[in-house]
């Protein structure tokens, strides 16, 4: 909403004399802007922009000169947008945001005050195209995002740079890796979580007070200086709006949820086939195979070698019929070889879509498939061209497809990249046509190669959701692909940091990711790899892999023992498909990530007295809390929010020990240190290999079904509920035919479920089912936790029958599921 003009006269600000410039005294002016500010200095403008209540844009113009209004990774109608803003003489305020510039220095804060983020002394300095920004750092804020970054969760006093890079075998403290994702989200200050999105593709740097203590900087060689601040209060909504600003992460097709298989490479259709023969002979629930680059000709993308895969369509139908789909490896370099009938190189040129060097001539360099071409993602018209390639695969029943490589990764240099100076020819979006350096270009290749594709396979199959899976990215990436941590190693160490690893990508947008289960360089131990597949097992994307010339690491390689483990929780996995597919619908509405920080549900577990270095939650409910030093023997405690929980194996409330169990994991009521006090209970935990302590929270309805091979079976039975009486009762079904685009009309089902303790028991509210799809399910099956003594079951007028368990402290009984919001009533007897 625009405010009326006389609003734009120009005030000066009551602190006109500000500290701008490092050493400097220079005056600024501000003037009301319709939905913000404007400050000038004698050497740049900065505007500040309220986009809606809680998210403002701030602009800096060198010289007068603002930034070109364009971006990659947010929309131009998120970037119109304009909140209705209260003026005031030293800033503005919005419904819930107080903007004021003053000695210098931009501060938000909340409307009681509370300071959200404010610049610290010199808040701006450039130094020809180069710029700093400089933010206060409070003693009680912790630093999370940035994507895919290594170094723990928490980026508290370490300092990082965004720069895509080919990272094989990147130690836990590598940077940087193959994201930029200039995203982070302060945690735990004055006026609640907020997050900074600096958009600016360049080789940008964040400082979270390593360089100096209490100063978070952040700033890059070049480029816009153009950057979000986001307001929380919760952590929670930070990611919302950080979502609303760079896109949701549309919603996967439901087979990408199950367990998938891959391997560089299984070098023959028949050893495909032996694989996926044996994982349904070993009873391993599977949904994916993958194919690695060795399928392909001499490692040309749109290739298949034919000697080795003689009739792929043929390999994709029969294991399709066994309910496995197939994705494939397309990386982006095209193998740059003339007069050899080799289509994509030939249309390509002819198309002139290739990426230029300095002096014009096309870039030829080394990967995969020797000396490469590399498409220049930047203009449209090569996304499209590059999109239309996927057509015969597709025909021959490829499910998605995988781009690797995309930093862009090159072989034979020391930067394993382009020359800093090739050449982009920018025609795409907002942007004005023009040419631009790899150094701009270098963070954005990658997501422009998924966005091709992604855009490429919707375009092909406008019906079918696209499933792209990416190892570089920018922010917004999410929008195209879903991701993975490239190429880590087999180690205790790895098998943690992927965990924070997802945690931050969640967070950054990229709700679908996960690590190499197993490690893809060297060889896990049976225990580590046992291990990997129960931790694995809660990725978003479960995908086995591990390189050439590394030991085996399919399931079954350590023997009976370790793989009846290993089997176990990829079923578990299958069980809890229905709560894991309600949660990718949730975060393609919300961006509420499926695996997520405690503190993301549970804001006071930031300050747990446990070592919470990679406990986590999937999706709020269900908090997974590994052994923190992951290979010791070592007993353990796992701090638990306040509210109530229970055992997720046992089913009874949390710290009480199973009928067959003789010592009980000791419980204590405590107090967090060393920030809110805030109540939760601790669970003693002994390491055992064969377990992994899973807690559901009281006040929680988890749906889950049987067991299947494949996510195409129909479970057998009815839907099961497992109502966990607590506080704030819910849960969410969901369901669609998981795989096309119709819920978009629709076809869907959606019911909200909730419970409330009673005097007499529990009382299970089912709502009305909203969309027309109709799901698998005819009959639901309930089991109440916590439960003791018999029960009557009403639904209605109908008494139900019911099964009471002493030992396991529960009531089951099973009723037609309705369509009609309904009433069940559980009440003692
Ligand atoms: C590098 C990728 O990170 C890895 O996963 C893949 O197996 C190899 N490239 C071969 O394509």
């Amino acid at each position: 909403m625009l405010l009326c003009a006389a609003l734009s006269a120009t005030v000066l600000a009551s602190a006109a004399q500000s500290a701008l410039a490092q050493g400097q005294t220079v005056s600024a002016a501000m003037t009301a802007q319709p939905a913000g500010m404007e400050v000038a200095r004698a050497d740049m403008r900065m505007r500040v922009t309220a986009l809606t209540d809680d998210i403002l844009r701030v602009t800096i113009g060198r010289d007068g000169t603002m930034p070109e209004d364009a971006s990659w990774a947010v929309s131009p109608e998120m970037r119109d947008r304009e909140a209705r803003v209260t003026p005031a003489s030293d800033g503005f305020s919005t419904a819930t945001m107080r903007v004021t510039f003053a000695d210098g220095r931009l501060t938000v804060t909340d409307m009681s005050g509370a300071v959200i983020t404010q610049d610290a002394p010199n808040s701006v300095t450039l130094d020809g195209s180069a710029f700093t920004l400089r933010k206060a750092m409070p003693q009680s804020e912790r630093y999370f995002g940035m994507g895919d970054k290594t170094g723990g969760m928490d980026r508290r006093g370490k300092s990082f740079v965004n720069w895509n890079t080919d990272a094989f075998g990147f130690s836990s403290a590598d940077d940087p890796i193959y994201k930029s994702i200039p995203f982070f989200i302060g945690v735990g200050g004055a006026g609640g979580s907020y997050g900074i999105f600096l958009d600016n593709t360049w080789r940008t740097w964040f400082d979270f007070g390593h360089k100096e203590e209490g100063v978070l900087s952040f700033g890059g060689p070049d480029g816009p200086i153009d950057y979000y601040i986001i307001n929380g209060p919760s952590t929670a909504e930070v990611v919302r709006r950080y979502t609303d600003l760079t896109g949701k992460a549309p919603l996967t097709p439901q087979w990408a949820l199950g367990y998938q298989q891959s391997r560089y490479s299984y070098m023959s259709a028949e050893e495909v086939r032996d694989v996926a023969a044996r994982l349904r002979a070993e009873r391993i629930p599977t949904d994916v195979m993958w194919l690695d680059i060795d399928f392909q000709d001499r490692n040309r993308p749109f290739t298949v070698n034919t000697k080795t895969f003689p009739d792929l369509p043929g390999l994709i139908e029969d294991l399709g019929d066994d309910g496995m789909k197939v994705i494939t490896i397309t990386d982006l370099h095209i193998a740059a070889a003339p007069n050899e009938g080799y289509t994509p190189y030939e249309t390509g040129t002819a198309g002139d879509h290739w990426v230029k060097r300095a002096d014009g001539q096309t870039y030829v360099a080394p990967v995969w498939p020797g000396p490469s071409v590399f498409p220049d993602f930047t203009q449209e018209s090569t996304r499209d061209w590059w999109g239309a390639l996927f057509e015969e695969q597709l025909d021959w029943g490829v499910a998605g497809a995988w781009n690797d490589m995309n930093e862009p990764a090159i072989f034979e240099t020391p930067t394993k990249t382009m020359p800093l100076d090739n050449v982009h020819r920018i025609a795409s979006d907002d942007f004005a046509p023009r040419t631009a350096t790899q150094l701009e270009m270098h963070n954005v290749y990658g997501m422009e190669n998924t966005r091709a594709t992604y855009d490429g396979l919707r375009t092909l199959r406008p019906d079918e959701r696209a499933y792209v899976m990416t190892r570089a990215s920018y922010a917004g990436g999410q929008r195209y692909s879903v991701t993975w941590t490239g190429d880590n190693t087999a180690s205790w160490d790895h098998l943690k940091l992927s965990i924070q690893q997802i945690i931050n990508l969640g967070l950054s947008g990229f709700s679908y990711s996960g690590a190499d289960v197993s490690g893809f360089g060297g060889g896990p131990s049976a225990d580590l790899l046992t291990r990997w597949f129960q931790i694995g097992a809660f990725y978003p994307v479960f995908r086995n892999h591990s390189a050439k010339d590394t030991p085996r690491v399919e399931p079954w390689v350590d023997g009976p023992e370790h793989l009846a483990i290993r089997r176990r929780f990829i079923e578990e996995r299958y069980r809890l498909m229905p709560y894991l597919y309600g949660l990718a619908e949730l975060n393609a509405r919300t961006g509420d990530p499926i695996l997520r920080p405690v503190f993301y549900d549970y804001p006071g577990a930031l300050n747990a007295a446990c070592d919470q270095s990679w406990t986590f939650t999937v999706g709020g409910a269900m908090l997974v809390a590994p052994p923190p030093k992951p290979e010791s023997p070592q007993q353990y405690d796992v701090c638990l929010p306040a509210g109530g929980w229970y055992d997720y194996w046992t089913g009874l409330p949390a710290g009480e020990p199973a009928a067959d169990q003789d010592d009980a994991p000791i419980l204590s009521a405590t107090q967090a240190t060393g920030g809110p006090r805030v109540p939760s209970s601790i669970v003693r935990e002994t390491p055992r290999l064969d377990h992994l302590p899973i807690f559901v929270r009281a006040g929680t309805i988890l749906p889950r079904q049987a067991v299947v091979q494949s996510l195409s079976e129909t479970p057998a039975g009815p839907l099961m509920l497992d109502v966990y009486p607590g506080e704030d009762c819910r849960g969410t079904l969901y369901a669609d035919d998981g795989h096309s685009m119709a819920f978009q009309q629709g076809g869907y089902v959606r019911q909200e479920l909730t419970c409330t303790v009673t005097p007499e028991g529990v009382s299970i509210d089912i709502g009305a089912r909203e969309g027309r799809f109709s799901p698998w399910w005819q009959q639901i099956a309930v089991t109440v936790h916590g439960w003791d003594g018999t029960a009557e079951v009403r639904q209605g007028r109908r008494t139900l029958d019911s099964r009471s368990d002493a030992a396991t402290r529960t009531v089951g009984f099973t009723f037609d599921a309705p369509s009609r919001p309904t009433e069940i009533t559980v009440a003692r007897n």
